[in-house]
This record gives C-alpha cells, structure tokens and sequence, in this order.
C-alpha cells in the first residue's frame, strides 16, 4: 500500500486530498494517513495541508524501492545490530546471491579486529551476500573487486578522489571514507557465501572519529544520495564480477585495484592478530597479500591485517 500512495504522490506535482488518494485506493482515509506517517518515518518527506499532502522530497530515502529491478533483493532496516549479524544468518537460511541488507543505523555496528563502527544516521550501512562457486581461497577476489568498484564508483559518479588502502578500506586525503570487512562459511571445502560488509561516511558526522575519516559530504560541500551511491557500486560490482572466469584473470583484479592505490611504496605499520611490523608497503601479489619490505630488507607477505599509514 505505502508503494502505491507513494507512486501517486509521484506522479503529482502538486498537493492531493488524503479523500482522492482513498478513493483511488479503495481503502479508508485514515489507512492513508498511517501510511502517509509510515512513509515518513521511512525518510520520504511529505507535506502535510489542510488541502492534501504533497512529496516534498525523497532524495536520500534508503528503502528498496529506491533500486528498481532490485527490490526483491535490498533488504533497508532503520536500526539493527548489525548488518553483518543479519545478514549471516539470511545467508545461512539461502537467500540469494547478491543480496543487499542495509541500516540506517547500526547499535553494534563492527570493524576489522574487533573494533566498534560508529554508524549514526545519514552513512550508509550495508552487507552484500554473495555465493561464488569457488573455493575459499580464491574467495578474497571478490573483496578486491568491491573495493574497486566503490573507488570507481566514488571517482566517476562523484568526482572523489577515492584511493584503496590495503586490505580494503577507501581513503581520501588519507582519512578514511569507507571501512570495508568480509565474512566466510564454506562447505564441502567450497565457499557457501562471502558476506562484505561496508561501511561508507556519505552524510554522517564524522567529528571524533578516529582514525581521522571524511564524509563525501564534506569532500563535496552538498549531500549525496545513498541509494544512488549503492546502485551504481552494485552494477559495477557485478558486471565486473560477473567477468571473472570468462578469460578474466586473478591478475587483472589485483592490477586494477592497483592503479587506485595510496598504498604502495607507502611505509606502513601493519597489525595483525598475532603482531604488529612495519616497512615499506613494497607491493599486492596476485593473491591479494602485501608484500612488506622490512627495515633489513626481507620481504614479508603478509595475508591478512590492518594497515596503518
Ligand atoms: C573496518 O574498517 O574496520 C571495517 C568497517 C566495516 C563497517 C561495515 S558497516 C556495514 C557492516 N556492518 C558492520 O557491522 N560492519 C560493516
């Protein structure tokens, strides 16, 4: 019922009676209003006058409605735990590739290594479940391509100056616009899914946050709409994964995250579960780890952890 209201809203430019949209509807007027306060509660803004109501504005409404052709897998939540959280167990009861679950906002929303992800109202939030028949090692392909794409995504569509930071993370001006952090469960030594949780500072205050991050935001002096920023990652994410296989090569994934690196020739203090080095970031290999060159020279591969610059 609220997409029907909504489309009639619309399809208006002008003030209509909560008595002509009942009538066109079928249903009572104050099943209207409810769902005229729902849609606002969802973000849409809608006018209330004494004539009627009118559509003010719905830029930055994350609902899935949002993503035409998409709708049935773009889950919007407007406060959850974490994204991450639900959108495991949705995987586990075999929901479909290339599912989205997104919040406006997250009370556990978490990072790399156990650490906290602020996620207060106006960033967007989301975890993007993904079944490649593939076996678990190949798996971090497909982290590499997310960052590409939304580095793309962030350069193209927004004029930002998006560079990649190993692993995964966005930064712009070495502060952090995008933190990204993926899941796994296989079976039968094949992977089940691979869930990418993202976290991207869009129209948030990121005041106090620490490591120093930016919001597109304050890189571009206006607000962003998040559902355009999702869809236009979610085609590139999947045309170019969509590739893979298809005469496409591990090489040309980790080569094309590369041309968007700040990372390389970087020194860098790297942490990991069981230690923290430090050296200059010396490359990415094919199978997506840094390779670290110690202060006395030897290099190190390092597979998994955080990078400081
Ligand atoms: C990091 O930089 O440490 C990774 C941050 C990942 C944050 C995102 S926000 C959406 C998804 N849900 C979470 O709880 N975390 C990820």
């Amino acid at each position: 019922m609220k997409r029907r209201i909504l489309d009639i809203l619309k399809s208006q430019n002008q003030v209509i009676s909560g008595e002509r949209i009942s009538d066109i509807l079928g249903v009572s007027r104050v099943s209207v209003w409810k769902h005229i306060k729902g849609l606002g509660e969802m973000g849409y803004q809608i006018a209330s006058t004494p004539k009627g109501y009118r559509l003010e504005n719905d830029f930055d409404v994350l609902s899935p409605w949002a993503f035409p052709g998409r709708e049935k897998s773009i889950h919007c939540f407007s406060e959850i735990g974490s994204t991450m959280d639900t959108a495991r167990e949705m995987a586990r009861k075999g929901c479909p590739h290339l599912t989205v679950v997104a919040a406006e906002r997250q009370g556990k929303g978490r990072g790399r290594l156990d650490r906290a992800w602020v996620s207060e109202k106006g960033g967007l939030y989301f975890t993007l479940i993904i079944r490649p028949e593939i076996p678990p090692q190949l798996s971090f392909r497909f982290n590499f391509c997310a960052s590409w794409a939304l580095a793309q995504t962030l350069r193209e569509d927004f004029d930002i100056p998006a560079m990649v930071k190993w692993p995964n993370d966005i930064l712009v001006n070495d502060r952090k616009l995008v933190g990204m952090l993926s899941e796994m469960e296989t079976r039968s030594d094949m992977v089940s899914f691979v869930n990418i949780g993202i976290g991207v500072n869009v129209n948030n205050d990121t005041a106090g946050i620490h490591p120093p991050a930016v919001s597109m935001q304050e890189l571009t002096g206006r607000k962003s709409s998040r559902a355009e920023l999702l869809s236009a990652f979610l085609d590139r994410f999947e045309k170019r994964t969509g590739q893979i296989g298809q005469g496409d090569d591990l090489e040309k994934i980790v080569s094309d995250w590369k041309r968007y690196s700040g990372t390389i020739g970087r020194r860098v203090r790297i942490v990991t579960v069981n230690e923290t080095v430090e050296g200059e970031a010396a490359d990415v290999d094919d199978t997506g780890a840094l390779l670290l060159r110690l202060d006395d020279g030897n290099i190190r591969k390092i597979i998994y952890g955080d990078c400081f610059y």
